[in-house]
This record gives structure tokens, sequence and C-alpha cells, in this order.
């Protein structure tokens, strides 16, 4: 969850589907582009930075930013944590970059990549019990993870901890890049969504995942009624995501949500 203060922004961003300001490129360190292209940007009168993706040119079957938004919108439904995105159209970018990309809200002044203590097994012991209880109440997010059908989160710059040094507790696992994930490249279509599959992830979370809470995450998402999960994404304009993915994706979502709970029951210890 983000900190109490970013309540009303984060609203705000899941009410919205585009963001009505302009944005423009800042160069605040430290976050490095992946591979689908981004940068900062800032916002006149805004108090936070965001990140902008994707600059390479999506196909359709490619929707990064729509995926983007889909998966923050439910994430944010469910309190799980995942920063906000709004949808941006790009004006003025260079002709073999993408215009109809998103950005997602940077909560944190500081961010450190989870893979920094992937190698938890060289830490302390009590350090090792302090990070796998930390990760634990990630669980949830996990479960959105299974929903989404998330291909990249076995990856060392995928979630971040975002920090405010000024103040210690405030530091959360932000869990990010829902780029390809739903139905990316159209896996989802002619009822590929129905096959739920391990996300890959590395061993770290592995062993700090609470079956329980994966659980409760799971039934969550059953919960989410068809229509809700509709809405979140028949808004996206049809550039972005076009009405078959879109329908495909639709199916997936409220079909997958009613696999998990087995699916955890079986796959995870
Ligand atoms: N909201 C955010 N808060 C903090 N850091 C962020 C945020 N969004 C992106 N970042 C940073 O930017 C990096 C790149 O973002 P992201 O992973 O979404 O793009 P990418 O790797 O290009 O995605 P793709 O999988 O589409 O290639 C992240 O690893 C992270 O360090
Ligand atoms: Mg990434």
């Amino acid at each position: 969850m983000p900190p109490e203060h970013l309540a009303s922004i984060c609203k705000e961003w899941r009410r919205q589907l585009f963001t009505d300001r302009e944005w423009v490129r800042t160069e605040e360190k430290p976050i490095s582009p992946g591979e689908a292209g981004g940068y900062r940007v800032a916002s006149a009168e805004f108090p936070f930075s965001a990140y902008l993706k994707p600059l390479r040119v999506c196909e359709l079957h490619e929707p990064r930013a729509a995926n983007e938004k889909i998966v923050a919108d439910i994430a944010s439904d469910l309190k799980l944590s995942v920063p906000p995105v709004l949808l941006y159209r790009r004006q003025n970018q260079p002709s073999n970059e993408e215009v109809r990309c998103c950005i997602s809200l940077v909560v944190y002044p500081e961010h450190h990549e989870w893979g920094q203590i992937w190698n938890l097994s060289l830490f302390p012991q009590s350090v090792q019990l302090l990070v796998r209880d930390a990760l634990s109440s990630y669980s949830k997010t996990f479960a959105l993870d299974l929903l989404i059908g998330q291909t990249d989160r076995n990856n060392q710059r995928n979630v971040v901890l975002g920090a405010d040094a000024a103040s210690p507790p405030n530091t959360e696992f932000l869990f990010l890049d829902h780029a390809m994930s739903l139905n990316y490249g159209n896996r989802w279509d002619n009822m590929g969504w129905k096959k739920v599959e391990m996300v890959p992830i590395p061993d770290i979370l592995k062993s700090s995942l609470r079956k329980d809470l994966v659980l409760d995450g799971a039934d969550q998402l059953a919960d989410l009624a068809d229509a809700h999960v509709q809405d979140i994404v028949e808004r996206i304009p049809e550039d972005y995501m076009a009405s078959a993915h879109r329908a495909a994706v639709i199916a997936g979502l409220n079909g997958r949500k009613h696999l998990l709970r087995q699916f955890v029951e079986q796959h995870l210890i």
C-alpha cells in the first residue's frame, strides 16, 4: 500500500484513464530503462514524478501500456502493492517511438532493486528471516501475478524496495512491470487463458510466500464481479487494445479468477 498521504492521488489515478497533465522528461535517477524503453517524467505543480513507458513501438498483440493500466487498476481495487498507472498519449515523439504510452507513479524518493537481496543466504540468519517476513506480506500480490500470467517476475529489477529515508518505517516492495502479461502475444486466444502456470519467481520470493495469504488473494480476485473486470478493460481505447483483444482479456481474467484457488492448493507448499 502506498503511504497514507498519497491515498487521494492513488484514488484519482485509479478513477481516471488518461492523465490530463502535460509531462516532461527529467534526468532523475536512479531509474534506468528496461527492454521497453522509458524515462522519468514530471509535471508542473505535481509533487511526484512518474516513469513513462514504452518507447519501443508495440504491435497490436503487444499492448504494453494497456496491460500496465489494467493490472494497476485491479491491484488498486485489492490494495496490492503496484503503483498506480495512467495512460498518456505522447506528442512530438520521434517517429520511430511509441505514442500509446503510460506513466507509472513514482511514490518514493528512493528505490532499491530487489536483485540486491536475491543472494539472501549470504546474509546473517536474522536478516534472512526479516526479509522473508517482509516479503511474505506480498503473498496476495503474488496471487495477482498468477491471475494475469505474469512472465517477467524472475527479473532483478521488476520489484523495487521503495523507501523514504527521512521516514524509515515508510518502506515497501513495489511490484512493477506488467507489460508482458494478460493476453500478450494473443496467448489467451482460443481458450488459451485456461492454462494457469506457476509464475517464474526467484527463490527469495518462493521461500517467503504464505500459502494462506495467496489463497486469500485468490479468493478476493475470484470475488471481483465479472462486470467490474469488464469495466476496467472495456474503457481502454481501441488503438491501445483492439476490441477482440479486450474480449480475450475479459474472458481470460473472469475465467482464470475461478481457477486460482485450486491451482494454489495443488502447486504451493
Ligand atoms: N512506479 C515506479 N516506481 C519506481 N520505479 C519504477 C517505477 N516504474 C518503473 N520503475 C523503474 O524503472 C525500471 C523499468 O520499468 P519497467 O520494468 O516497468 O520497464 P521495462 O523493463 O522497460 O518493461 P518491459 O518489461 O516492458 O521491457 C524498473 O525496473 C524500475 O527500476
Ligand atoms: Mg522491467
